[in-house]
């Protein structure tokens, strides 16, 4: 559960880089969009300019399929589609690990209180070139609990650093942390809030996942880390908090009456700057924990084909996890097309039982905690298509669907502020909604015996031929 180690572990793997006397004002960005598009090593930034030796950011930690297997001991040769089936099978199988409290933490090696509370001392990278500020939070964890007090909820919202001691906080409509501070509000008290700042990628991960609401996702990680995760308990908001967060913050929410400051812009992961720069809600912090040299955990949302730290793969792997949860079979692969980010252009692979199916899989994929949020298209494909496979899944597309009869629209679904294709007129009404098209790019059931045969070479006779003539195919 502690970071360090796991940036121990990509150094024995040569999967680090570290970056010594690189700029917070874009540089720390701009390395971390150009490593994650050449699908490169994750980065460490030390000795960041203007800031002491040994605070530190760390970026692009999971962005590929062999660091993300690593993360979870998998072989680094494993196929993308086997890591999002063992994620699948790893969630079926999810025996939660409640955490444990304990007293102190390597997060409590340096606490500030009240006035001596001074978020400037972090080396905060602006990012993009049009952020209308430097965001502390991308790679974070928000932590807050229900009002009636029966759970805890994590999740990653982005965080822009205002001052010594107020941070805005940016979170979609129907969040669930926004449904958390808005019951708070709802009672006339502001939202106690923790966020941590640097975590272990097995820790974070669950935040950034969607699970049911009442979900405790403290639970998640200690299944996946094995052991039951460590919490101190925060002294401001009694909060649990990882006893190994690089940074922890606590603080209050305060209500929209009460405070709120201009937000963003921001680059956000559809490739814009969707939602603009709008009024949002504003933490004041009360503490500060941190560790030594502390290690800012970066994650900044970068154009698609950008890998969000694999958030691809870990979205596709929960919501293959949501249909089989749901009991539909012949389910065989499930992906998201990196051209789409990790919600735009679901993929599912089916092996075809009976009419209906491959539209019952389509709308079950966009009904799921997961798969509900900010999707687009989701294409059925049958289980010939590999889905991983991005040529193989437009061959399908292309040679599959009939346009006229194959494409289901679907109105009004949940989207946010961020999605680029709404019109301005709707959001300023507070309009989130987009449409979803569920494309079927398979044969069609009832005469699926009786669709034209692929031409390609069969399997066998393309080994057969590609031992025969061996010596052609090998490189000179
Ligand atoms: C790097 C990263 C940054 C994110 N930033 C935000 C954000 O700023 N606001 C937001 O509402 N969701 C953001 N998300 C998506 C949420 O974390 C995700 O939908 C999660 O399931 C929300 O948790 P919840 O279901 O507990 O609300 C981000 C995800 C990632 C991976």
């Amino acid at each position: 559960m502690d970071l360090r180690l796991f940036i121990d572990k990509l150094e024995k793997l040569e999967e680090l880089v570290l970056v010594k006397g690189a700029d917070w004002n874009l540089e720390i960005g701009t390395l971390t969009e150009l490593f994650d598009e050449n699908q490169d090593k994750a980065l460490l930034f030390d000795e960041i300019k203007g800031y002491p030796r040994g605070f530190r950011v760390l970026t692009n930690a999971i962005a590929t399929p062999k660091r993300l297997a690593a993360t979870f001991g998998f072989p680094d040769d494993i196929s993308k589609i086997e890591l999002v089936r063992r994620l699948k099978t790893f969630f079926l199988e999810l025996k939660p690990i409640p955490p444990v409290h304990v007293k102190s933490g390597p997060v409590m090696e340096n606490i500030f209180r009240d006035e001596e509370v001074d978020l400037l001392k972090f080396p905060t990278p602006l990012w993009h070139e049009l952020d209308g500020g430097r965001y502390l939070g991308t790679g974070d964890m928000v932590i807050m609990r229900d009002p009636e007090g029966k759970w805890v909820n994590t999740g990653t919202y982005r965080v822009q650093l205002h001052d010594r001691d107020t941070l805005g906080l940016y979170i979609s409509p129907g969040h669930q942390g926004r449904l958390i501070r808005e019951a708070y509000w709802a009672q006339g008290k502001p939202c106690p809030v923790a966020i941590v700042f640097g975590a272990h990628p097995l820790v974070w991960m669950p935040s950034f996942l969607a699970f049911p609401w009442g979900t405790e996702e403290f639970t998640i990680a200690g299944a996946l880390l094995g052991e039951p995760l460590q919490l101190i308990t925060g002294e401001y908001t009694g909060l649990p908090i990882p006893a190994y967060a690089e940074i922890a913050i606590e603080g209050e929410v305060l209500p929209p009456e009460v405070e709120m400051r201009e937000e963003g812009p921001f680059g956000e992961w559809p490739g814009y700057y969707g939602s603009g720069e709008r009024k949002e809600p504003v933490v004041k912090v009360k503490r500060i924990m941190h560790r030594n040299d502390p290690i800012i955990m970066g994650s900044p949302p970068l154009k698609p084909p950008s890998s969000g730290n694999c958030s691809y793969i870990m979205r596709a792997g929960n919501i293959w996890y949501e249909l089989e949860k749901l009991g539909i079979p012949g389910i065989k692969g499930v992906w998201n097309m990196r051209a789409g980010g990790s919600r735009f252009l679901n993929v599912i692979a089916i092996e075809q039982k009976y009419a209906g199916h491959a539209k019952q899989v389509g709308m079950a994929a966009m009904s799921g905690a997961e798969g509900a949020y900010h999707g687009r298209f989701v294409i059925v494909v049958d289980d010939d298509i590999d889905p991983t496979d991005d040529n193989d899944v437009l061959w399908a597309v292309a040679t599959r669907c009939d346009p006229a009869t194959s494409i289901e629209i679907i109105h009004q679904c949940w989207s946010t502020p961020l999605d680029p294709t709404i019109p301005p007129e709707r959001k300023a009404k507070g309009d989130f909604t987009n449409s979803r098209a569920i494309i079927l790019a398979t044969r069609p059931f009832y005469w699926r015996k009786e669709f034209p045969k692929v031409n390609k070479a069969s399997k066998e006779l393309r080994e057969t031929t590609l031992k025969k003539y061996a010596s052609l195919f090998t490189k000179k």
